[in-house]
């Protein structure tokens, strides 16, 4: 793992708690409001993204940066065949790994702690998910081409928009906090995605976040 990578792994080691929350929305009822309120989208690309992974039963999932697992586990109560969710950070990992124990979902979920350039699965997945990931990924054309090579149907992806108030304010608290962020513009991802040989995609505006969905 290289330095860039070891620095991301540390921080969501670290923010592990404060990511799952607006999840689980453990908080005090101002900050659960103040989610509801300027974080909506975050809820809303949970949405389109379940809606545009249909059918979900019998098919297979790859969620890169799967984080504490919400989208995979929910492919996985949904019916999917095989879920693979990967993420760099080991903590992120083990709650994932937990939640599909108690779940009783660990049959059909499982997850690993890669880079998705490292990972090289035997055969490819129906729909590759990328959620709240190409904001920490400073070379998004070479994820964007693997996860064109693993897959066989579509991916689907969430990218944050770069002309936002959010943008400022995310930009100035995580470099604080050691962890960059990268913001799209809209011409930027037609480029990105015609440059990974995705020639059919749709771009929804969602809040403060573009929502993709790209066919190979
Ligand atoms: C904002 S969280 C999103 C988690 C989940 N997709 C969701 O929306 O609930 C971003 C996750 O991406 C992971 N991540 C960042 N860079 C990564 C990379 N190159 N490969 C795999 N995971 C990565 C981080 O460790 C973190 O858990």
């Amino acid at each position: 793992m290289n330095q860039y990578l070891n620095r991301q792994k540390k921080f969501w080691n670290k923010e592990i708690k404060n990511f799952d929350a607006i999840y689980s929305h453990n908080k005090s009822r101002l900050n659960n409001w103040l989610d509801a309120t300027f974080r909506w989208d975050m809820y809303a690309r949970f949405e389109y993204t379940m809606k545009n992974a249909i059918p979900i039963q019998g098919r297979s999932f790859l969620d890169v940066g799967c984080g504490a697992g919400h989208y995979s586990l929910e492919f996985g109560s949904q019916g999917a065949q095989k879920v693979i969710g990967i993420d760099i950070s080991e903590k992120m990992i083990e709650i994932c790994q937990q939640r599909a124990f108690e779940l009783q979902l660990n049959d059909r979920c499982q997850f690993l702690q890669t880079d998705l350039l490292e990972y090289q699965p035997d055969t490819k997945f129906d729909v590759c998910i990328g959620i709240g990931l190409f904001d920490y990924i400073p070379e998004p054309l070479s994820v964007l081409t693997k996860m064109g090579e693993v897959v066989q149907d579509r991916i689907i992806i969430s990218l944050p928009r770069f002309w936002t108030w959010r943008a400022l304010v995310r930009k100035v608290r995580l470099t604080i906090k050691g962890c960059d962020v990268f913001f799209y513009k809209k011409e930027q991802i037609d480029r990105l995605l015609k440059q990974a040989a995705f020639k059919r995609y749709t771009i929804e505006k969602i809040g403060q976040l573009y929502c993709i969905t790209a066919y190979v």
